[in-house]
């Protein structure tokens, strides 16, 4: 993408790194010159990450099994990456459950939304954050410096639209879980919690929230969502790398506590 910006000797930890977004953030990075230690699930590489790789042949990125949920795996985690690679002084806090139209045939009346499904939501998203800061984000305070970027979402500020999934079949019709907002204005809490919290220790926190992503959105969405935006569309990939690099570098030496949206002008209006 023709950056400018230079991370190389910078350790970055993406959580979630297996997921969509988890390739771009780590493309993004890998391109600055940051050595990238992704955390997930498993240790299967998906094709996009793979791909993602391949475009960067000197790339140096260690995949690392973690559940940002279980705190002793992300001791461990953080344990292999200060014997391999150092001190982080990136974070990414990207692992999160969402729950797409398109990715589950369920769907529950408000009132009928099982406890379990919103506080697997919460748990990931929300605590998941947490506990990540607790462990890496707190090596980065003792070590003295540092950029912790929490992935957030449009939908911590703003309700999502329901006349967006109008068109689609289920019945009852489809809604996004409330937990989703709910966790992702949590992460925007915590994010200003940490700002002042580590502001003394040389790391900044902060929140990136996307809009939109185009993905495997149905047309009929595509097309509504897109009327809804200012700039007309959805968001592309190459249009949250910018912003990440700008939250990861220098360049945003004296941002702390804030939250970056990146919705096309969404909330305008
Ligand atoms: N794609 C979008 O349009 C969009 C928009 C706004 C915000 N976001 C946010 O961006 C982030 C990434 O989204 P995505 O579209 O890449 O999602 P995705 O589902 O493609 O990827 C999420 C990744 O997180 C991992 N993960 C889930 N639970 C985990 C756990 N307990 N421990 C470790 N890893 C875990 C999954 O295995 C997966 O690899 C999420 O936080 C999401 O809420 C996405």
């Amino acid at each position: 993408m023709g950056t400018q910006i230079d991370l190389t000797g910078k350790v970055a930890v993406v959580t979630g790194v297996l997921g969509r977004l988890g390739a771009v953030w780590t493309d993004a990075l890998l391109g600055a010159g940051a050595d990238v230690v992704g955390i997930d699930r498993s240790v299967t590489v998906p094709p996009l990450l793979e791909e993602t790789l391949s475009r960067h042949p000197e790339h140096r990125f260690q995949l690392l099994k973690a559940d940002v949920t279980e705190t002793d795996t992300l001791r461990a985690a953080l344990d292999s990456c200060l014997a391999t690679v150092g001190t982080p002084e990136i974070l990414v806090n990207n692992a999160g459950i969402d729950q797409p139209p398109n990715t589950s045939g369920d769907s529950w009346r408000f009132g009928d939304i099982p406890a379990e499904v919103s506080a697997s939501i919460l748990d990931v998203n929300a605590l998941g954050v947490l506990k990540t800061c607790q462990v890496f984000g707190a090596e980065m305070a003792r070590g003295g410096a540092g950029s912790v970027i929490n992935i957030g979402s449009l939908y911590g500020s703003m309700a999502p639209d329901p006349r967006l999934y109008e068109h689609l079949p289920q019945d009852p019709p489809f809604i996004k879980p409330p937990a989703y907002g709910m966790s992702k204005a949590g992460v925007a809490a915590l994010t200003r919690y940490l700002a002042v919290l580590w502001g003394g220790q040389g790391v900044r926190v902060n929140t990136l929230s996307p809009g939109g992503v185009l993905g495997g959105q149905d047309a009929a969405f595509r097309g509504k969502f897109s009327d809804r935006v200012p700039l007309r569309r959805m968001a592309e990939a190459t249009d949250l790398t910018g912003p990440l690099l700008f939250l990861a570098s220098d360049l945003s030496s004296y941002v702390t506590g804030t939250e970056l949206l990146v919705d096309g002008g969404y909330v305008c209006w």
